[in-house]
C-alpha cells in the first residue's frame, strides 16, 4: 500500500487491520482499534465519529509501538493498554494476572442464577486474579460478601486495585496462599474458581499470546487436574448447608471433576456450556443432610 501524506483515524485503522489479518491474528480490525484508541486516549467507539481526523506524528509513533508489540511479540491487546471488560466491569490488568476470559462469564451466569438477589450471602474465589470473578459477582449482588485469594501477591495487588476502583473493597476480603489454605474452618454459600487447569505439555501447542501471560494462572502440572481435584474433593468441609461450588474446566476434564464432587458427597452435580457449546463449567451441591446446619 502506497502511504498517504496524512495519514487519518481510518487510514491507520485500515493498515494495521490488513497487517495484523496477514500476520493470523483473528481479532485484526477490533486489535486494530483498541489500540489505535488507546495511542489517542479515547475511546474505541469514538474512533467512528473522527475517521477523517488526521493523526499526528507523537501519536503514530506511540500506535506503532503498540502495533509492533502486537503483532510481532504477540503481546495481548489488554497487556498493551492495561485494560480488559470483564462482565461489562473495566478491569486493570497487568502481566501478573490472567486476561479474563469470556468464557469465565459462563461460571458468573451459573454463580448468579444460584445467589439470590438480595439474601446475605458468602462467596469464595479461589486463584482471582484479577478479581474478576469476584468483582462481577459483588457488582450484581449487593448483600453478597467475598474472600478472595490467590498464591500470588502481585495478583492480589491488581485484585485489590479494581475492588478500590470499582468501589467494591469494603465488601471483598483478600488473603494469600494455596487453594483452600487461607480459608480452613469457614463456610461459604458459593466457592467459585476458575483455577490453572492446563498439563504443562500443552504449553508447546498453545497461541503465542499466552507467553505474556503468568504460567502459574495457566499450568497446573503434568495432568492439567492437579488444582481442580482438591478443590473439588475439599468442597464439601466448606460449603454450608445447600452451598455450592462451581469450577471452571478444559472441556475434556468435565467427566473427571464431576466424579470428585460425586466422590465428595456433592448433589445435582452437572455441566454447563459456555457460548460455543463446549463444557466449560461444572457444579455441584452440597445436600442439607450433609453436616452441620
Ligand atoms: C486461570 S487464573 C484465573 C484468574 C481469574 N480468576 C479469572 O478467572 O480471570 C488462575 C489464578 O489462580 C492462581 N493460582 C495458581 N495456583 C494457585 C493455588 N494453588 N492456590 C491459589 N491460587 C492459585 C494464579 O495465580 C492465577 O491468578
Amino acid at each position: 500500500m502506497t502511504a498517504p501524506v496524512t495519514w487519518t483515524v481510518l487510514d491507520l485503522l485500515r493498515w494495521t487491520t490488513g497487517h495484523f489479518q496477514k500476520l493470523g491474528i483473528a481479532t485484526a480490525r477490533l486489535d486494530a482499534e483498541c489500540l489505535l484508541a488507546h495511542a489517542l486516549g479515547t475511546e474505541r467507539l469514538r474512533l467512528y465519529l473522527e475517521f477523517d481526523k488526521p493523526v499526528e506524528e507523537a501519536e503514530r509513533a506511540r500506535f506503532r509501538e503498540l502495533v509492533r508489540r502486537r503483532g510481532a511479540d504477540r503481546v495481548p491487546v489488554a497487556h498493551l493498554t492495561g485494560r480488559r471488560e470483564f462482565w461489562s466491569l473495566p478491569l486493570r490488568v497487568t502481566k501478573d494476572v490472567l486476561v479474563p476470559r469470556p468464557e469465565t462469564e459462563t461460571l458468573v451466569e451459573a454463580a448468579l442464577a444460584l445467589l439470590a438477589k438480595d439474601a446475605p450471602a458468602r462467596l469464595l474465589d479461589v486463584g482471582t486474579g484479577s478479581g474478576a470473578i469476584a468483582l462481577a459477582l459483588l457488582s450484581e449482588r449487593p448483600a453478597l460478601r467475598a474472600v478472595a485469594t490467590d498464591v500470588s501477591p502481585a495478583a492480589l495487588a491488581v485484585a485489590r486495585e479494581n475492588a478500590e476502583a470499582l468501589g467494591l473493597a469494603d465488601r471483598l476480603e483478600l488473603r494469600e496462599g494455596f487453594l483452600y489454605g487461607p480459608v480452613a474452618g469457614e463456610r461459604f454459600d458459593l466457592v467459585a474458581s476458575n483455577p490453572p487447569y492446563l498439563a504443562d505439555a500443552e504449553a508447546a501447542g498453545l497461541a503465542p499470546e499466552l507467553a505474556s501471560e503468568p504460567p502459574g494462572a495457566l499450568f497446573a502440572g503434568p495432568e492439567g487436574t492437579e488444582l481442580l481435584r482438591p478443590l473439588a474433593e475439599g468442597a464439601g468441609e466448606l460449603l454450608s448447608p445447600e452451598g455450592a461450588i462451581l469450577l471452571e474446566i478444559a472441556p475434556a476434564q468435565a467427566p473427571a471433576v464431576l466424579g470428585w464432587l460425586h466422590a465428595a458427597g456433592l448433589a445435582e452435580t452437572r455441566v454447563h456450556d459456555d457460548l460455543a457449546r463446549r463444557p466449560r463449567v461444572v457444579s455441584g451441591r452440597r445436600a442439607r443432610s450433609g453436616g452441620d446446619a
